[in-house]
């Protein structure tokens, strides 16, 4: 389940710990007392390179960053309405899809690997079809009902998942699914988000900015109220 769940969410305490935590730093001569106390993150990221699906075209000047957890309840919640949104907008739009594998959803890194599978080792249409599988069949890998699987057979379901997306044998998907650079694509993928400051799912970034009207519960209407503007501003400019 995504942050928008919790009714009170400690924003104050986060705050003060974390401003008593840098004073401490601070004390203790962590960082350097003048001026900027941490430089931008170095990795090389730019938000197509990490994202594992991206649909229409780069040049249509209005870029959607959608964050989200093949495991999050409030992600499948959105999913039918993105993809209504998507085929209003065709590729008037730019949609980059981001995972974002939440830590508390136990099997989530697993079943984001197997996005990057079917994406890699198929093609986008396949890596659309297995999210769509993800999230009809969430419930099967929740923390509840995956609590006496081992690994193992939790990876023998998203292979599955995968398989039937793809066409891809399962051992050979469960091979993939192994591979370093699969791992390495959804890590990223994860540090890429927390550079832009995303901490829950679904998030939502247009143009660059974050937009915290968006979330689960949008619903088309809430997403044209966003979008319709953009895309009279960029046809007037052309
Ligand atoms: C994408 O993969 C699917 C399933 O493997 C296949 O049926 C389809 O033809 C592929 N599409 C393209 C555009 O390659």
């Amino acid at each position: 389940m995504g942050y928008r769940t919790r009714t009170m969410f400690p924003w104050p305490l986060v705050g003060r710990s974390s401003l008593l935590l840098a004073s401490l730093l601070l004390a203790a001569g962590h960082f350097p007392r003048t001026g900027v106390a941490t430089a931008p993150p170095a990795l090389p990221l730019s938000a197509s390179e990490y994202s594992v699906v991206t649909l229409g075209d780069s040049s249509s000047g209005v870029d959607v960053d959608v964050f989200l957890d093949l495991v999050c309840i409030d992600t499948k919640k959105a999913w039918p309405v993105i993809k209504q949104v998507i085929q209003t907008y065709d590729r008037a739009v730019q949609w980059r899809f981001h995972q974002f594998p939440l830590p508390y959803h136990t099997n989530a890194f697993m079943v984001a690997k197997g996005a990057v599978v079917a994406a890699t080792y198929g093609n986008d249409t396949a890596a659309l079809r297995y999210m769509d599988i993800a999230f009809a069949r969430q419930i099967q890998v929740s923390n509840e009902l995956t609590q006496g699987m081992t690994y193992k057979a939790v990876e023998g379901v998203v292979a599955a998942w995968v398989q039937e997306a793809t066409g891809l044998e399962r051992e050979v998907v469960r091979r993939k699914l192994q591979e370093g650079g699969v791992e390495e694509a959804v890590r990223f993928s994860f540090k890429y988000a927390t550079i832009r400051s995303i901490f829950g799912t679904p998030m939502f970034v247009i143009n660059q900015m974050l937009v915290p009207g968006l979330d689960g519960g949008s619903d088309v209407m809430d997403w044209e109220e966003y979008l319709a503007p953009l895309l009279t501003q960029m046809a007037r400019e052309s």
